[in-house]
Protein backbone atom coordinates (compact mmCIF):
# COMPACT_ATOMS: atom_id res chain seq x y z
CA UNK A 1 0.00 0.00 0.00
CA UNK A 2 1.41 3.35 -1.07
CA UNK A 3 1.39 5.78 2.09
CA UNK A 4 -1.04 8.49 1.78
CA UNK A 5 0.42 11.51 1.03
CA UNK A 6 -0.69 14.64 3.94
CA UNK A 7 -0.26 18.43 3.84
CA UNK A 8 -0.82 20.98 5.75
CA UNK A 9 -2.05 24.99 5.21
CA UNK A 10 -4.02 27.52 6.58
CA UNK A 11 -7.85 27.46 5.41
CA UNK A 12 -11.24 28.16 5.62
CA UNK A 13 -13.26 24.80 5.28
CA UNK A 14 -16.33 26.65 3.31
CA UNK A 15 -13.66 27.76 0.98
CA UNK A 16 -11.49 24.96 0.48
CA UNK A 17 -12.05 23.09 -2.80
CA UNK A 18 -11.93 19.14 -2.45
CA UNK A 19 -13.21 15.81 -3.26
CA UNK A 20 -14.62 15.18 -0.05
CA UNK A 21 -14.70 18.13 3.16
CA UNK A 22 -14.57 15.82 6.48
CA UNK A 23 -16.41 17.44 9.42
CA UNK A 24 -15.74 16.30 12.74
CA UNK A 25 -19.00 16.93 15.19
CA UNK A 26 -19.29 16.07 19.21
CA UNK A 27 -22.61 14.20 19.71
CA UNK A 28 -24.62 16.16 22.06
CA UNK A 29 -22.83 19.96 21.01
CA UNK A 30 -24.03 22.65 18.83
CA UNK A 31 -22.63 23.26 15.47
CA UNK A 32 -18.76 25.67 16.10
CA UNK A 33 -18.45 29.12 15.31
CA UNK A 34 -16.11 29.32 13.52
CA UNK A 35 -16.43 25.89 10.88
CA UNK A 36 -19.49 23.98 11.45
CA UNK A 37 -21.53 27.21 11.32
CA UNK A 38 -19.61 28.76 8.12
CA UNK A 39 -20.43 25.83 6.16
CA UNK A 40 -23.67 25.58 7.41
CA UNK A 41 -24.78 29.46 6.17
CA UNK A 42 -23.07 28.36 2.85
CA UNK A 43 -25.23 25.22 2.71
CA UNK A 44 -28.34 26.93 3.68
CA UNK A 45 -28.92 25.78 6.89
CA UNK A 46 -28.17 22.10 5.49
CA UNK A 47 -25.98 20.61 8.76
CA UNK A 48 -28.55 22.34 11.60
CA UNK A 49 -31.34 20.52 9.55
CA UNK A 50 -29.54 16.66 9.73
CA UNK A 51 -28.61 17.67 13.76
CA UNK A 52 -32.16 18.68 14.43
CA UNK A 53 -33.59 15.60 12.63
CA UNK A 54 -31.12 13.03 14.25
CA UNK A 55 -30.46 12.08 11.24
CA UNK A 56 -26.27 12.88 11.80
CA UNK A 57 -25.55 12.96 15.82
CA UNK A 58 -21.66 13.26 16.35
CA UNK A 59 -21.79 9.84 17.81
CA UNK A 60 -18.66 7.64 17.98
CA UNK A 61 -18.42 5.90 14.23
CA UNK A 62 -21.16 7.46 12.83
CA UNK A 63 -20.38 8.93 9.35
CA UNK A 64 -23.04 10.89 7.08
CA UNK A 65 -22.32 12.16 3.53
CA UNK A 66 -23.95 15.10 2.00
CA UNK A 67 -23.56 16.29 -1.36
CA UNK A 68 -23.11 20.07 -1.54
CA UNK A 69 -23.85 20.46 -5.56
CA UNK A 70 -21.42 23.19 -5.83
CA UNK A 71 -23.04 26.10 -2.72
CA UNK A 72 -19.80 25.23 -1.23
CA UNK A 73 -16.46 24.34 -3.20
CA UNK A 74 -15.88 21.52 -1.77
CA UNK A 75 -17.83 18.24 -3.70
CA UNK A 76 -19.31 16.67 -0.93
CA UNK A 77 -19.21 16.83 2.95
CA UNK A 78 -18.87 13.87 4.94
CA UNK A 79 -19.53 14.60 8.64
CA UNK A 80 -17.72 12.08 11.05
CA UNK A 81 -18.93 11.57 14.88
CA UNK A 82 -16.34 12.20 18.08
CA UNK A 83 -18.38 10.86 20.44
CA UNK A 84 -19.05 13.12 23.62
CA UNK A 85 -16.68 15.86 24.28
CA UNK A 86 -16.00 15.18 27.58
CA UNK A 87 -14.94 11.84 26.47
CA UNK A 88 -12.55 13.17 23.92
CA UNK A 89 -9.32 11.21 23.87
CA UNK A 90 -6.45 11.27 20.87
CA UNK A 91 -8.03 7.85 20.37
CA UNK A 92 -10.91 8.57 19.82
CA UNK A 93 -9.94 11.32 17.21
CA UNK A 94 -7.56 9.04 16.16
CA UNK A 95 -11.16 6.47 15.09
CA UNK A 96 -13.08 9.34 14.03
CA UNK A 97 -10.36 9.83 11.40
CA UNK A 98 -9.97 6.28 10.78
CA UNK A 99 -13.76 5.80 9.83
CA UNK A 100 -13.24 9.03 7.59
CA UNK A 101 -10.37 7.65 5.60
CA UNK A 102 -12.77 4.69 5.08
CA UNK A 103 -15.91 6.49 4.04
CA UNK A 104 -13.24 8.27 1.37
CA UNK A 105 -12.36 4.83 -0.09
CA UNK A 106 -15.19 4.37 -0.40
CA UNK A 107 -17.08 7.06 -2.26
CA UNK A 108 -13.73 6.57 -4.68
CA UNK A 109 -12.03 9.92 -3.68
CA UNK A 110 -8.70 9.91 -3.87
CA UNK A 111 -8.39 12.77 -1.62
CA UNK A 112 -9.92 14.70 1.23
CA UNK A 113 -9.71 17.86 3.20
CA UNK A 114 -10.31 17.94 6.80
CA UNK A 115 -9.68 21.02 9.60
CA UNK A 116 -8.18 20.37 12.96
CA UNK A 117 -11.16 19.13 15.16
CA UNK A 118 -12.73 22.30 17.06
CA UNK A 119 -12.69 20.54 20.30
CA UNK A 120 -9.96 19.25 21.27
CA UNK A 121 -8.99 16.33 24.02
CA UNK A 122 -7.90 17.72 27.18
CA UNK A 123 -4.16 18.46 27.92
CA UNK A 124 -3.40 17.69 24.42
CA UNK A 125 -1.13 20.07 22.01
CA UNK A 126 -1.58 20.66 18.30
CA UNK A 127 1.12 18.33 17.74
CA UNK A 128 -0.49 15.54 19.26
CA UNK A 129 -3.81 15.76 17.99
CA UNK A 130 -1.98 16.55 14.48
CA UNK A 131 -0.48 13.57 14.81
CA UNK A 132 -3.43 11.68 15.63
CA UNK A 133 -5.05 12.07 12.73
CA UNK A 134 -2.94 11.47 10.61
CA UNK A 135 -2.47 8.31 12.03
CA UNK A 136 -5.62 7.47 11.56
CA UNK A 137 -6.47 8.23 8.80
CA UNK A 138 -3.24 6.06 7.50
CA UNK A 139 -4.16 3.54 9.71
CA UNK A 140 -7.47 3.64 9.05
CA UNK A 141 -6.83 3.18 5.14
CA UNK A 142 -4.93 0.03 5.60
CA UNK A 143 -5.71 -2.88 3.07
CA UNK A 144 -2.99 -5.49 1.80
CA UNK A 145 -3.96 -6.70 -1.50
CA UNK A 146 -0.15 -7.89 -2.64
CA UNK A 147 -1.67 -11.33 -3.65
CA UNK A 148 -5.25 -10.22 -4.94
CA UNK A 149 -5.60 -10.64 -8.65
CA UNK A 150 -8.30 -7.67 -8.81
CA UNK A 151 -8.37 -4.68 -6.23
CA UNK A 152 -11.38 -5.46 -4.05
CA UNK A 153 -10.85 -3.30 -1.72
CA UNK A 154 -11.04 -0.29 -3.87
CA UNK A 155 -8.28 2.19 -4.84
CA UNK A 156 -5.91 3.74 -1.77
CA UNK A 157 -6.76 7.34 -1.02
CA UNK A 158 -3.90 9.13 -2.18
CA UNK A 159 -3.94 12.53 -0.47
CA UNK A 160 -4.93 14.34 2.71
CA UNK A 161 -4.93 18.23 3.63
CA UNK A 162 -4.94 18.72 6.98
CA UNK A 163 -6.06 22.48 7.46
CA UNK A 164 -5.43 24.54 10.45
CA UNK A 165 -6.86 27.65 11.41
CA UNK A 166 -3.81 30.54 11.95
CA UNK A 167 -0.35 30.29 10.79
CA UNK A 168 0.66 30.33 13.93
CA UNK A 169 -0.37 26.65 14.82
CA UNK A 170 1.30 25.87 11.45
CA UNK A 171 4.84 23.97 12.72
CA UNK A 172 3.15 22.63 15.70
CA UNK A 173 0.48 20.60 12.89
CA UNK A 174 3.49 20.18 10.97
CA UNK A 175 5.94 18.61 13.18
CA UNK A 176 2.83 16.20 14.67
CA UNK A 177 2.13 15.26 10.79
CA UNK A 178 5.22 14.36 10.18
CA UNK A 179 5.34 12.17 13.50
CA UNK A 180 2.28 10.36 12.93
CA UNK A 181 3.13 9.59 9.27
CA UNK A 182 6.20 7.94 10.83
CA UNK A 183 4.60 6.33 13.36
CA UNK A 184 1.66 5.38 11.05
CA UNK A 185 4.01 4.27 8.50
CA UNK A 186 6.24 2.07 10.46
CA UNK A 187 2.61 0.18 11.76
CA UNK A 188 2.00 -0.51 8.11
CA UNK A 189 5.28 -2.08 7.25
CA UNK A 190 4.49 -4.20 10.24
CA UNK A 191 1.06 -5.40 9.02
CA UNK A 192 2.64 -6.34 5.44
CA UNK A 193 4.95 -8.00 6.96
CA UNK A 194 2.77 -9.95 9.11
CA UNK A 195 0.06 -10.14 6.20
CA UNK A 196 3.00 -12.01 3.87
CA UNK A 197 2.67 -15.71 4.30
CA UNK A 198 5.62 -17.43 5.87
CA UNK A 199 6.53 -19.52 2.56
CA UNK A 200 7.11 -15.55 1.55
CA UNK A 201 8.39 -14.29 4.48
CA UNK A 202 10.95 -16.75 5.59
CA UNK A 203 13.94 -15.96 8.02
CA UNK A 204 15.72 -15.70 4.95
CA UNK A 205 13.42 -13.06 3.31
CA UNK A 206 13.59 -11.21 6.81
CA UNK A 207 17.28 -10.85 6.80
CA UNK A 208 16.74 -8.70 3.48
CA UNK A 209 14.33 -6.68 4.62
CA UNK A 210 17.26 -5.85 7.40
CA UNK A 211 19.58 -5.02 4.34
CA UNK A 212 17.42 -2.71 2.59
CA UNK A 213 16.65 -1.02 5.75
CA UNK A 214 20.05 -0.68 6.66
CA UNK A 215 20.95 0.76 2.95
CA UNK A 216 18.31 3.04 2.91
CA UNK A 217 18.72 4.61 6.21
CA UNK A 218 22.47 4.78 6.50
CA UNK A 219 22.10 1.70 10.16
CA UNK A 220 25.08 -0.36 10.77
CA UNK A 221 23.88 -4.31 10.20
CA UNK A 222 25.20 -7.30 11.51
CA UNK A 223 23.22 -10.78 10.15
CA UNK A 224 24.86 -14.03 12.47
CA UNK A 225 24.49 -16.61 10.61
CA UNK A 226 24.17 -20.52 11.96
CA UNK A 227 27.76 -21.41 12.49
CA UNK A 228 28.28 -18.15 14.41
CA UNK A 229 25.84 -19.26 16.59
CA UNK A 230 27.34 -21.95 17.08
CA UNK A 231 30.98 -20.32 18.06
CA UNK A 232 28.96 -18.55 20.68
CA UNK A 233 27.09 -20.83 21.98
CA UNK A 234 23.29 -20.04 21.16
CA UNK A 235 21.95 -23.43 22.14
CA UNK A 236 18.52 -22.11 22.80
CA UNK A 237 17.77 -20.14 19.11
CA UNK A 238 19.25 -22.90 17.60
CA UNK A 239 17.35 -25.93 18.93
CA UNK A 240 14.26 -23.73 18.11
CA UNK A 241 15.50 -24.05 14.53
CA UNK A 242 16.47 -27.55 14.77
CA UNK A 243 13.35 -28.72 12.82
CA UNK A 244 13.19 -26.32 10.19
CA UNK A 245 14.62 -26.47 6.43
CA UNK A 246 14.71 -22.66 6.81
CA UNK A 247 18.56 -21.56 8.57
CA UNK A 248 17.89 -19.37 11.59
CA UNK A 249 19.03 -15.44 11.52
CA UNK A 250 20.29 -13.48 14.43
CA UNK A 251 20.36 -9.73 13.37
CA UNK A 252 21.20 -6.74 14.77
CA UNK A 253 20.61 -3.40 13.53
CA UNK A 254 22.32 -0.14 15.41
CA UNK A 255 21.33 3.64 14.34
CA UNK A 256 23.21 6.40 16.04
CA UNK A 257 21.22 9.36 15.91
CA UNK A 258 23.36 11.34 18.96
CA UNK A 259 26.87 12.85 18.92
CA UNK A 260 28.27 11.05 21.44
CA UNK A 261 29.41 7.76 20.56
CA UNK A 262 30.00 6.60 23.97
CA UNK A 263 25.97 7.01 25.05
CA UNK A 264 24.49 3.90 26.30
CA UNK A 265 21.61 2.94 23.91
CA UNK A 266 18.21 1.38 24.03
CA UNK A 267 18.15 -1.97 22.44
CA UNK A 268 14.88 -3.58 21.63
CA UNK A 269 14.51 -7.73 20.74
CA UNK A 270 12.09 -8.48 19.37
CA UNK A 271 11.06 -12.24 18.66
CA UNK A 272 10.51 -13.17 15.28
CA UNK A 273 9.00 -16.73 14.56
CA UNK A 274 8.92 -16.53 10.90
CA UNK A 275 5.93 -19.89 11.66
CA UNK A 276 4.89 -21.43 14.82
CA UNK A 277 3.81 -25.16 14.09
CA UNK A 278 4.90 -25.71 17.48
CA UNK A 279 7.05 -27.94 16.53
CA UNK A 280 7.36 -31.86 18.13
CA UNK A 281 4.51 -30.56 20.42
CA UNK A 282 2.61 -29.37 17.28
CA UNK A 283 -0.50 -26.76 17.64
CA UNK A 284 -4.15 -28.21 16.46
CA UNK A 285 -5.04 -26.75 13.23
CA UNK A 286 -7.62 -24.47 14.46
CA UNK A 287 -6.66 -20.99 13.40
CA UNK A 288 -2.96 -22.44 12.85
CA UNK A 289 -2.41 -19.59 9.87
CA UNK A 290 -2.50 -17.29 12.69
CA UNK A 291 1.06 -17.94 14.05
CA UNK A 292 2.44 -16.31 10.89
CA UNK A 293 2.25 -13.59 12.46
CA UNK A 294 4.29 -15.16 15.36
CA UNK A 295 7.70 -12.41 14.01
CA UNK A 296 4.99 -9.39 14.90
CA UNK A 297 7.58 -8.68 17.77
CA UNK A 298 10.40 -8.95 15.20
CA UNK A 299 8.66 -6.70 12.65
CA UNK A 300 7.95 -4.13 15.11
CA UNK A 301 11.67 -3.69 16.40
CA UNK A 302 12.78 -3.75 12.51
CA UNK A 303 10.01 -0.70 11.92
CA UNK A 304 11.27 1.01 14.87
CA UNK A 305 14.33 1.79 13.96
CA UNK A 306 13.39 2.23 10.41
CA UNK A 307 11.13 5.27 11.97
CA UNK A 308 13.74 6.30 14.71
CA UNK A 309 16.17 7.01 11.53
CA UNK A 310 13.75 8.44 9.45
CA UNK A 311 12.37 11.08 12.35
CA UNK A 312 15.90 11.80 13.25
CA UNK A 313 15.69 11.02 16.82
CA UNK A 314 18.48 12.20 18.97
CA UNK A 315 19.10 8.61 20.47
CA UNK A 316 21.48 5.92 20.44
CA UNK A 317 19.20 2.40 19.22
CA UNK A 318 19.72 -0.85 19.17
CA UNK A 319 17.06 -3.74 17.52
CA UNK A 320 17.74 -7.30 17.76
CA UNK A 321 15.56 -9.67 15.90
CA UNK A 322 16.32 -13.72 16.69
CA UNK A 323 14.38 -15.31 13.66
CA UNK A 324 13.36 -18.97 13.04
CA UNK A 325 10.80 -21.07 12.17
CA UNK A 326 9.50 -24.14 14.83
CA UNK A 327 8.77 -26.92 13.12
CA UNK A 328 8.26 -30.31 13.76
CA UNK A 329 10.69 -32.71 11.43
CA UNK A 330 13.61 -35.46 12.21
CA UNK A 331 15.85 -32.77 13.65
CA UNK A 332 13.39 -31.29 15.56
CA UNK A 333 13.87 -30.66 19.33
CA UNK A 334 12.19 -33.18 21.50
CA UNK A 335 9.97 -32.63 24.83
CA UNK A 336 12.98 -33.36 27.34
CA UNK A 337 15.55 -32.40 25.39
CA UNK A 338 18.01 -29.90 27.70
CA UNK A 339 19.55 -26.85 25.51
CA UNK A 340 22.52 -24.62 26.30
CA UNK A 341 21.49 -21.03 26.24
CA UNK A 342 24.45 -18.03 25.46
CA UNK A 343 24.25 -17.28 29.42
CA UNK A 344 25.26 -20.37 30.44
CA UNK A 345 22.35 -21.71 31.87
CA UNK A 346 20.64 -25.06 30.54
CA UNK A 347 17.01 -25.48 30.10
CA UNK A 348 14.85 -28.82 29.74
CA UNK A 349 12.41 -28.12 26.72
CA UNK A 350 9.49 -29.70 28.10
CA UNK A 351 7.17 -28.55 25.27
CA UNK A 352 8.44 -27.37 21.87
CA UNK A 353 5.61 -24.85 21.42
CA UNK A 354 6.86 -22.24 24.13
CA UNK A 355 10.03 -21.54 21.37
CA UNK A 356 9.60 -17.73 22.28
CA UNK A 357 10.86 -17.24 25.51
CA UNK A 358 13.94 -19.73 23.95
CA UNK A 359 14.87 -17.74 21.58
CA UNK A 360 14.71 -14.51 23.22
CA UNK A 361 16.55 -15.90 26.19
CA UNK A 362 19.81 -15.92 23.77
CA UNK A 363 19.32 -12.32 22.10
CA UNK A 364 18.44 -11.24 25.69
CA UNK A 365 21.72 -12.21 26.95
CA UNK A 366 23.15 -11.50 23.66
CA UNK A 367 21.83 -7.89 24.57
CA UNK A 368 24.14 -7.19 28.00
CA UNK A 369 27.04 -6.60 25.13
CA UNK A 370 25.62 -3.38 24.53
CA UNK A 371 24.79 -2.29 28.51
CA UNK A 372 21.46 -0.91 27.41
CA UNK A 373 20.35 2.07 28.99
CA UNK A 374 16.93 0.50 28.46
CA UNK A 375 16.41 -3.10 27.57
CA UNK A 376 12.54 -3.97 25.90
CA UNK A 377 11.76 -6.89 24.73
CA UNK A 378 8.42 -7.48 22.15
CA UNK A 379 6.75 -10.89 21.64
CA UNK A 380 3.70 -12.74 20.93
CA UNK A 381 4.96 -14.80 23.68
CA UNK A 382 1.77 -16.59 25.71
CA UNK A 383 -1.68 -17.92 24.69
CA UNK A 384 -2.24 -17.32 28.40
CA UNK A 385 -1.90 -13.46 27.67
CA UNK A 386 -5.08 -13.22 25.44
CA UNK A 387 -7.26 -14.94 28.29
CA UNK A 388 -5.84 -13.12 31.05
CA UNK A 389 -6.50 -10.18 28.70
CA UNK A 390 -9.01 -9.93 25.68
CA UNK A 391 -8.35 -8.29 23.13
CA UNK A 392 -7.50 -4.53 24.35
CA UNK A 393 -5.02 -4.76 26.50
CA UNK A 394 -1.01 -5.49 26.11
CA UNK A 395 0.70 -7.63 28.93
CA UNK A 396 3.67 -5.59 30.58
CA UNK A 397 6.48 -6.42 32.99
CA UNK A 398 9.49 -4.78 34.14
CA UNK A 399 12.00 -4.48 36.85
CA UNK A 400 12.65 -0.73 36.77
CA UNK A 401 9.61 2.03 37.47
CA UNK A 402 10.59 4.65 35.55
CA UNK A 403 11.05 2.57 32.48
CA UNK A 404 7.77 0.55 33.21
CA UNK A 405 6.06 4.54 33.53
CA UNK A 406 7.23 5.59 30.75
CA UNK A 407 6.10 2.56 28.36
CA UNK A 408 2.58 3.03 30.37
CA UNK A 409 2.43 6.44 29.10
CA UNK A 410 3.51 5.78 26.02
CA UNK A 411 0.68 3.25 25.47
CA UNK A 412 -2.01 5.97 26.81
CA UNK A 413 -0.78 8.54 23.98
CA UNK A 414 -0.40 5.83 21.33
CA UNK A 415 -3.86 4.15 22.20
CA UNK A 416 -1.74 0.98 22.93
CA UNK A 417 -2.32 0.43 26.27
CA UNK A 418 -0.10 -2.04 28.16
CA UNK A 419 -1.00 -3.70 31.30
CA UNK A 420 1.10 -4.49 34.05
CA UNK A 421 1.48 -7.78 35.34
CA UNK A 422 3.46 -9.45 38.67
CA UNK A 423 7.07 -10.69 37.75
CA UNK A 424 7.33 -12.08 41.20
CA UNK A 425 10.35 -14.53 42.34
CA UNK A 426 7.54 -16.62 43.75
CA UNK A 427 6.52 -17.65 40.69
CA UNK A 428 9.69 -19.61 39.66
CA UNK A 429 9.01 -22.32 41.63
CA UNK A 430 6.36 -23.78 38.67
CA UNK A 431 10.06 -23.46 36.45
CA UNK A 432 12.00 -25.66 38.32
CA UNK A 433 13.45 -28.20 36.28
CA UNK A 434 14.89 -31.72 37.82
CA UNK A 435 17.40 -32.06 35.21
CA UNK A 436 18.40 -28.85 33.46
CA UNK A 437 18.81 -25.02 35.54
CA UNK A 438 15.22 -24.75 34.68
CA UNK A 439 12.43 -25.66 32.17
CA UNK A 440 10.34 -23.78 29.69
CA UNK A 441 7.11 -24.34 30.95
CA UNK A 442 5.41 -23.20 34.16
CA UNK A 443 2.44 -25.70 34.09
CA UNK A 444 -0.97 -24.78 34.88
CA UNK A 445 -1.56 -21.45 35.89
CA UNK A 446 -0.50 -17.95 35.44
CA UNK A 447 1.11 -18.90 31.90
CA UNK A 448 2.16 -15.37 30.93
CA UNK A 449 3.28 -14.88 33.88
CA UNK A 450 6.29 -17.48 34.47
CA UNK A 451 7.00 -17.02 30.50
CA UNK A 452 8.34 -13.14 31.36
CA UNK A 453 9.61 -14.67 34.56
CA UNK A 454 11.71 -17.16 32.53
CA UNK A 455 12.80 -14.19 30.50
CA UNK A 456 13.84 -12.23 33.41
CA UNK A 457 16.35 -14.81 33.97
CA UNK A 458 18.29 -13.69 31.13
CA UNK A 459 17.31 -10.18 30.68
CA UNK A 460 20.35 -8.31 33.07
CA UNK A 461 20.48 -6.68 35.92
CA UNK A 462 19.33 -2.89 33.65
CA UNK A 463 16.18 -1.47 33.40
CA UNK A 464 14.37 -4.11 31.64
CA UNK A 465 10.70 -3.99 30.05
CA UNK A 466 9.22 -6.88 28.79
CA UNK A 467 5.56 -6.85 26.50
CA UNK A 468 3.13 -9.63 25.29
CA UNK A 469 1.08 -8.73 22.64
CA UNK A 470 -0.21 -11.89 21.98
CA UNK A 471 -3.55 -10.37 23.28
CA UNK A 472 -3.53 -8.00 20.12
CA UNK A 473 -1.00 -8.84 17.51
CA UNK A 474 -4.46 -10.10 15.70
CA UNK A 475 -7.76 -8.92 15.59
CA UNK A 476 -10.57 -11.02 15.10
CA UNK A 477 -12.94 -8.35 13.50
CA UNK A 478 -11.72 -4.87 11.78
CA UNK A 479 -12.39 -1.97 14.18
CA UNK A 480 -12.20 1.93 13.44
CA UNK A 481 -8.39 1.80 12.60
CA UNK A 482 -7.60 -2.00 13.03
CA UNK A 483 -7.87 -4.39 10.26
CA UNK A 484 -9.22 -7.75 10.40
CA UNK A 485 -5.80 -9.75 10.74
CA UNK A 486 -2.38 -8.48 11.60
CA UNK A 487 -2.51 -5.40 13.97
CA UNK A 488 0.76 -3.98 14.01
CA UNK A 489 -0.56 -3.15 17.39
CA UNK A 490 3.00 -2.48 19.92
CA UNK A 491 5.01 -0.49 17.00
CA UNK A 492 3.44 3.24 17.73
CA UNK A 493 3.61 2.17 21.43
CA UNK A 494 7.58 1.26 21.30
CA UNK A 495 7.80 4.44 18.81
CA UNK A 496 5.34 6.64 21.10
CA UNK A 497 8.26 5.55 23.75
CA UNK A 498 11.43 6.41 21.71
CA UNK A 499 9.88 9.56 20.51
CA UNK A 500 9.13 11.09 24.08
CA UNK A 501 12.49 9.56 25.39
CA UNK A 502 14.25 11.53 23.16
CA UNK A 503 12.09 15.07 23.10
N1 LIG B 1 3.22 -18.03 19.66
C1 LIG B 1 2.61 -18.69 20.76
C2 LIG B 1 1.75 -17.76 21.60
C3 LIG B 1 0.52 -17.20 20.95
C4 LIG B 1 -0.69 -17.81 21.14
C5 LIG B 1 0.59 -16.01 20.25
C6 LIG B 1 -1.82 -17.25 20.57
C7 LIG B 1 -0.55 -15.46 19.68
C8 LIG B 1 -1.76 -16.09 19.86
C9 LIG B 1 3.68 -19.28 21.68
O1 LIG B 1 4.87 -19.66 21.09
C10 LIG B 1 3.10 -20.49 22.31
O2 LIG B 1 2.76 -21.38 21.59
N2 LIG B 1 2.98 -20.50 23.62
C11 LIG B 1 2.43 -21.60 24.32
C12 LIG B 1 3.22 -21.80 25.56
C13 LIG B 1 2.82 -23.03 26.34
C14 LIG B 1 3.25 -24.27 25.59
C15 LIG B 1 3.49 -22.97 27.69
C16 LIG B 1 1.00 -21.26 24.66
O3 LIG B 1 0.74 -20.14 25.07
O4 LIG B 1 0.13 -22.11 24.49
ZN1 LIG C 1 4.78 -21.66 20.32
ZN1 LIG D 1 5.30 -18.66 19.27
Amino acid sequence: MKIMQIDVKVGRPEAESAEVLVVTHCEGEGLHKQDGAAIDKSLGGALRDLLQSKEFEGKAGETLLYHTHGKIPAKRLLLVGLGRKKDLTLDAVRQAMGYAAKRVRQVKAGSFTVSVPAAVPKGQSPVEVAQAMAEGAILGSYQFTAYRSENGAGKDVEQMTLLGQHKGQMRQLTEGVRRGAATAEAAVFVRDLCNHPSNVMTPARIANEARTIAKDEGLTLKILEQKDMEQLGMGALLGVARGSHEPPKFIILEYNGTKKKEERPVVLVGKTITFDTGGISLKPAENMEHMKADMTGGAEVLASIRAAARLKLPLRLISILPVAENMPGGRAMKPGDIVKTLSGKTVEVQNTDAEGRLILADALAYAQRYDPAALVDIATLTGACVVALGQFAIGMFGTDQRLKEQVRKAGVKAGERVWEMPLWDEYFEQLRSDVADMRNIGGRGGGMITAALFLSKFAGDGPWVHIDIASTDWSERERAYVPKGPTGIGTRLLLQYLIDRSL
